[in-house]
Parts: structure tokens; C-alpha cells; sequence
């Protein structure tokens, strides 16, 4: 009896180990992928404390797809005066001194073999939140991924607010 309990114990140990692998390679691909960020730029702040609309900093030109993360300007027209004792202030200055723009890390982005063809415009003409879909930056420091933005999602969506679901919609 001794003798089999210790291997079915060496087994059933080794496997617990696998799957423990296994969810925190899973959990680490879908939400640790948070870049650290050249600035500890806290969004919980500005948004939270400051009231500043998301778009006032991620502007979406009428001909882009993209939103864009601000300018170095935008930022030290307030930070000329605002809050400059800080460390993380500071560094935002120094780039403003020496004429270098903000090398900003990517959050989101799809696979590129995948050739998606996504634009926010629609998305925010249709009233969709952001928090949908980024999760609720107004209380993160900076951008975190809360949750995967893969075709399951994107298509259930449009099946639920009937949305157009041929390939050609997303895919180029
Ligand atoms: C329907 C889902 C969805 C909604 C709603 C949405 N986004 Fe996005 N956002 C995305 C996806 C997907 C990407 C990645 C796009 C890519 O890489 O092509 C992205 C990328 C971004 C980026 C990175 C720059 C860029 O354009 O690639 C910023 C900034 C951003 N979103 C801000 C916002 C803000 C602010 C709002 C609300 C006004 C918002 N998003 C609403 C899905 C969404
Ligand atoms: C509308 C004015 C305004 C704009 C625009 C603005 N900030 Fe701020 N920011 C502030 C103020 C005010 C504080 C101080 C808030 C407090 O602590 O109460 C602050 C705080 C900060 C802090 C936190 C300092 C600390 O350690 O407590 C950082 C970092 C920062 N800002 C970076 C940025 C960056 C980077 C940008 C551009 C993407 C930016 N800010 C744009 C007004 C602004
Ligand atoms: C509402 C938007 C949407 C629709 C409709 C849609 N897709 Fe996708 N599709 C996506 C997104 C988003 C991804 C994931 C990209 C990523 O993971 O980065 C994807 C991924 C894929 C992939 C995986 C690509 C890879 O490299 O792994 C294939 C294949 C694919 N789609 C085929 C289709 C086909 C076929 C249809 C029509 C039946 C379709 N899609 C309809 C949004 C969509
Ligand atoms: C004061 C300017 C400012 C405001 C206001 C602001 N952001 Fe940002 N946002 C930034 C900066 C700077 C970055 C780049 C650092 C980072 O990734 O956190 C960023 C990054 C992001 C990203 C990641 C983009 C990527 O690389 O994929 C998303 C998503 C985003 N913001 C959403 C929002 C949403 C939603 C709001 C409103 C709730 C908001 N932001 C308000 C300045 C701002
Ligand atoms: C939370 C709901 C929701 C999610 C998630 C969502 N969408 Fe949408 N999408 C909509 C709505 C609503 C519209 C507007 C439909 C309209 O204007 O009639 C739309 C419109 C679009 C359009 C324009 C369609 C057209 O021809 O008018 C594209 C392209 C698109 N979405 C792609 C995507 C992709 C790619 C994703 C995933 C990355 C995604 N959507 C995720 C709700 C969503």
C-alpha cells in the first residue's frame, strides 16, 4: 500500500505544479503585459482628482483611426507651474528641456497577422463607454490591460447590439 501512495503523491504533485504553471503563464499573458512606462503618469489624478475628460488628452482626429497619447506640450502647459517639485514631474520637464519626445510603451494592440481593421470613431458615435473595453483607467496609474480584446469579444458585442458580423467588417 506504502509503496504506491508515494508515487501517486509524487504525480499528483507533479501535476498540481503543471497547472499551477499554466494559469499563471495564462494570467501573465493577459494582464501583466503592463509595460513599465517611462513617466509614472497616473491617470487616477488627472481623471479621478483633476476631472479632465479622456478625450481631452486622447484625441481622436476625424481622419485617424487611432486615439493618440498627448505631446510632451500638451502635458507642461501645466506642469510649468503645476505640481514641479515632484520626481516624476521633474522628469517630464527635463524631456520638455531637451526638445525629446515621450517614448511611451504600447497596452493594446492585435496580433498583426490577424490584419484587424478596428477604428474608435464608431465605437464612440454608438455611445460605447471606454471602461467597455479598457476597464476603469480613471483608477490606474498608468494603462493596464484588464481584459483580452480578442474576436470573441468584439463579435459578441455586435451580435448583441446587432452590429455588422461579416469578416469584412473586422478583417482587411
Ligand atoms: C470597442 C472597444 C474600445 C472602446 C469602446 C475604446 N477603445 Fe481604445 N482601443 C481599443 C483597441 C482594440 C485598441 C488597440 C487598437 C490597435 O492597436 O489598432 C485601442 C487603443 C487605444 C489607445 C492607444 C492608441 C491607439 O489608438 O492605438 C488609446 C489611447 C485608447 N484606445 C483610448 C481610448 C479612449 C479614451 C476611449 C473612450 C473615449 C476608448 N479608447 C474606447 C478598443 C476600444
Ligand atoms: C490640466 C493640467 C494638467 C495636465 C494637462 C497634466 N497634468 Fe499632470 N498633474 C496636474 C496637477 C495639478 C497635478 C498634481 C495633482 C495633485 O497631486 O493633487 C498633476 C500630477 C502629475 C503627476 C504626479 C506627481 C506626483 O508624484 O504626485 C505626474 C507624474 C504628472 N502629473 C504627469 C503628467 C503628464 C506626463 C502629463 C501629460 C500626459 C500631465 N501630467 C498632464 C495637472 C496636469
Ligand atoms: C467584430 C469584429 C470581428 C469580426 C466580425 C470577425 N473578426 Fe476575426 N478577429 C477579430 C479580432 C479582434 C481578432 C483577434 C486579433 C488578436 O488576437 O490580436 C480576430 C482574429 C481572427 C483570426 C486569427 C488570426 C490569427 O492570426 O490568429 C482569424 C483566422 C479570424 N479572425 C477570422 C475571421 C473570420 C473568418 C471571420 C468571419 C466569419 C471573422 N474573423 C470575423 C475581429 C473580428
Ligand atoms: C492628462 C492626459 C490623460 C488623460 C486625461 C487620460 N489619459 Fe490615457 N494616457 C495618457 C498617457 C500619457 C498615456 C501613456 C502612458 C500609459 O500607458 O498609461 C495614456 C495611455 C492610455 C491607454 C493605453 C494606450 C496604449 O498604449 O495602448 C489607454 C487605453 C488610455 N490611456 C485610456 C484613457 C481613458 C479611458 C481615459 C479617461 C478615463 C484617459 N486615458 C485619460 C494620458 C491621459
Ligand atoms: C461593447 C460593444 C462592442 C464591442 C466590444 C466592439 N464593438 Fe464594434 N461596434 C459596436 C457598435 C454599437 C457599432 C456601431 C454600429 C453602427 O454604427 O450601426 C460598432 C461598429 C464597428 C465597426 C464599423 C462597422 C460599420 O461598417 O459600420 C467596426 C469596423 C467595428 N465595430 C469593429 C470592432 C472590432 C474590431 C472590435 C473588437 C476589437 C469591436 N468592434 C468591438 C459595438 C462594439
Amino acid at each position: 500500500m506504502k509503496e504506491k501512495i508515494i508515487p501517486i503523491g509524487i504525480v499528483g504533485y507533479f501535476l498540481l505544479m503543471v497547472a499551477l504553471i499554466g494559469v499563471l503563464g495564462w494570467y501573465w499573458q493577459n494582464f501583466q503585459k503592463t509595460p513599465v512606462q517611462p513617466i509614472e503618469f497616473p491617470h487616477n489624478v488627472h481623471v479621478g482628482k483633476l476631472k479632465l475628460d479622456c478625450q481631452f488628452c486622447h484625441k481622436f482626429p476625424s481622419k485617424s483611426k487611432f486615439a493618440t497619447v498627448p505631446s510632451v506640450k500638451l502635458c507642461v502647459d501645466c506642469h510649468k507651474t503645476a505640481a514641479t517639485d515632484r520626481p516624476e514631474v521633474k522628469k517630464l520637464l527635463k524631456y520638455w528641456e531637451d526638445q525629446v519626445p515621450i517614448e511611451w510603451l504600447k497596452v493594446y494592440s492585435f496580433r498583426k497577422n490577424a490584419n484587424v481593421n478596428f477604428s474608435h470613431k464608431p465605437h464612440i458615435r454608438a455611445g460605447v463607454d471606454c471602461s467597455t473595453c479598457h476597464g476603469r483607467v480613471d483608477q490606474m496609474i498608468t494603462a493596464r490591460k484588464t481584459r483580452n480584446i480578442n474576436m470573441g469579444f468584439c463579435v459578441s458585442c455586435h451580435r448583441q447590439e446587432r452590429a455588422p458580423t461579416d469578416c469584412w467588417t473586422c478583417h482587411k
